[in-house]
């Protein structure tokens, strides 16, 4: 892999995403890793990321200069240039040069900035500054506050950056990383959805060998390509399991009972339990309780369909010994990178599963991000309803009910909720928009007037939100027109509804659901 060094800012797991873009298999390694943990992963180059630190502070998180020593091909970043540049023997210095944001930047010939003419926006973030090269380095770059903005030494396959190539805000910057990776370190880009696929579903066989394993499905993205790719692995020694617990959207469950299901071959035991959860929700008004009560429903299903899955099995003394989970790269990397498989992730989409349930996790995604994923599904045939699917919450429209969740309320919001999705779809607007929840104020009444009546409804609240991770996000702007079709229908189409309003906070301070 490219090894992506992490010094404690949040810029190593987006550099390694913009390797995997340019298609380099990348992992992130900790800065305090040895040498020799280094050496071991055997790595085709290593980049050493931005940080919040100067190089010369007393705390500053350092590398094992013996790491540069390897042989192996190394790009620096921001204070990654920075302390490759010490650890080599040039200097830096607080100059008072500081740069914040958008900087112009004058290449100045080699390698890596070839192609590029003139000056170049780039972000930068940074107090001290690279006052001389290291000997054999060329400086190939500079900014007003850095006379010293990039260097390379081809020959040793080195090269580095004082600005963020990994932000959008360096229009450039996936085109300089890009050049880093295939002109400097001379790595060939193989790490391909074919190629994912295929190493992942021999890892698959080579961990499951003859066991039976169960998964999950929720109609989400990452559990519907986990159990592809394992049902690709061992065929029907996978089960999957679906508990259509009833606070779903409209065509989900379809959805992964005959598109899934037509698109994998995968063997599918649903368990029907809406009347289960909504009798355990009657009267529950607090989100907080209502997600405890779905996560605890969720669990007795799942239990309850592991032992239906065995039947005459379990008298022959056989049993369920994997579980497959959708974990994803940045989960790993948020819990410490540890490579267990025992401990089951407390933000599991429905709510998290208990302890004693005896099974050995198979977690085909661990290595992946996101786009990855989509990527994968797309090459194992999942049709694009369920690959590109936006993020929906395990509790489901239950947490998008304000008040008590009943099946008439379901009923409302699943109508409104369709329409809504239906039409932004129509309108072209996916791409733009993170996720829209869709949210009935069901203890809410206000006046309306239709046809020669007077009514008195419920308010449905649009929650469309632009976001690159779900911990900040923006309202998006969608169009007046796109909304007034959305509003227009919803109020003509959906019984009880006379008012459509649209949700205009950011998060924060708003969070992107309402409850
Ligand atoms: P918030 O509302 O916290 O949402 O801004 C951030 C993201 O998390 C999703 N979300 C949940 N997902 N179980 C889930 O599986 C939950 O209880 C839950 N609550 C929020 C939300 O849809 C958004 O993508």
């Amino acid at each position: 892999p490219v090894l992506v060094v992490d010094f404690g800012a949040q810029y190593a797991q987006l550099i390694a995403r913009r390797v995997r873009e340019a298609r380099i298999y990348s992992e992130v390694i900790a800065h305090d890793a040895s040498p020799a943990e280094f050496e071991a992963k055997n790595p085709a180059a290593i980049v050493l990321s931005g940080g919040p630190a100067s190089v010369y502070a007393d705390d500053a998180p350092g590398l094992d200069p013996a790491v540069l020593d390897l042989g192996v091909p190394v790009f620096g970043i921001c204070y990654g240039f920075q302390s490759m540049a010490t650890a080599l023997g040039g200097t830096v210095a607080n100059t008072g040069g500081r740069e914040f944001g958008r900087t112009p930047f004058a290449p100045a010939g080699g390698v890596l900035h070839a192609g590029l003419d003139g000056e170049q926006p780039v972000w930068m973030s940074h107090n001290d500054a690279v006052q001389e090269a290291p000997e054999g380095f060329t400086v190939t770059g500079s900014t007003p506050g850095a006379p010293v903005a990039s260097f390379e030494n081809i020959e040793r396959r080195m090269a580095g950056v004082q600005y963020h190539p990994e932000v959008l805000h360096t229009p450039h910057g996936q085109q300089v990383l890009t050049r880093f990776l295939y002109e400097i370190a001379g790595l060939q880009p193989t790490w391909t959805a074919a190629n994912i696929a295929e190493s992942l579903i021999e890892d698959v066989r080579a961990q499951v060998g003859d066991g039976l394993a169960i998964c999950g499905l929720s109609g989400g993205v990452d559990s519907a390509v986990a159990a592809a790719l394992v049902q690709r692995a061992i065929g029907d020694k996978l089960t999957c399991v679906f508990v259509d617990h009833g606070l779903l959207r409209e065509g989900e469950r379809e959805q992964v009972q005959q598109d899934f299901v037509a698109a994998t071959g995968a063997r599918l035991v649903t368990v029907d339990a809406e009347a289960t959860f909504l009798g355990e929700l009657a009267g529950v008004s607090d989100p907080e309780a209502k997600r405890k009560i779905i996560g605890r429903e969720f669990i007795r299903s799942f239990e309850g369909a592991v032992t239906e899955v065995l039947g005459d099995r379990a008298a022959q003394g056989e049993k369920v010994d994997f579980l497959v989970q959708g974990t994803l790269y940045p989960d790993v990397v948020e819990s410490g990178g540890g490579s267990g498989t025992a401990n089951i992730k407390s933000h599991h989409n429905v709510g998290g599963l208990p302890d004693d349930l005896e099974f050995s996790l198979v977690e085909p995604l661990r290595l992946l991000f996101k786009d990855e994923v989509r990527a994968v599904g797309r090459e194992l045939g999942l049709p694009e309803e369920i690959v590109a699917r936006q993020p929906f919450p395990g509790p489901g429209l239950a947490i998008r009910i304000v008040g008590e969740v009943t099946a008439e309320r379901l009923a409302i919001l699943r109508r409104a909720d369709a329409i809504a999705r239906e039409e932004l779809t129509r309108a072209g607007l996916d791409g733009q928009i993170w996720q829209c929840p869709v949210v009935l104020l069901a203890d809410v009444r206000s006046v309306g007037v239709q046809g020669d009546g007077r009514t008195y409804g419920h308010p449905i609240v649009l929650r469309p939100v632009s976001s690159e991770d779900a911990m900040t996000a923006d309202w998006t702007r969608v169009p007046y027109d796109v909304l007034e079709t959305i509003s227009t229908r919803i109020t003509n189409e959906v019984p009880d509804v006379n008012r459509v309003v649209l949700d205009v906070t950011s998060k924060p301070p708003g969070t992107i659901e309402w409850e």
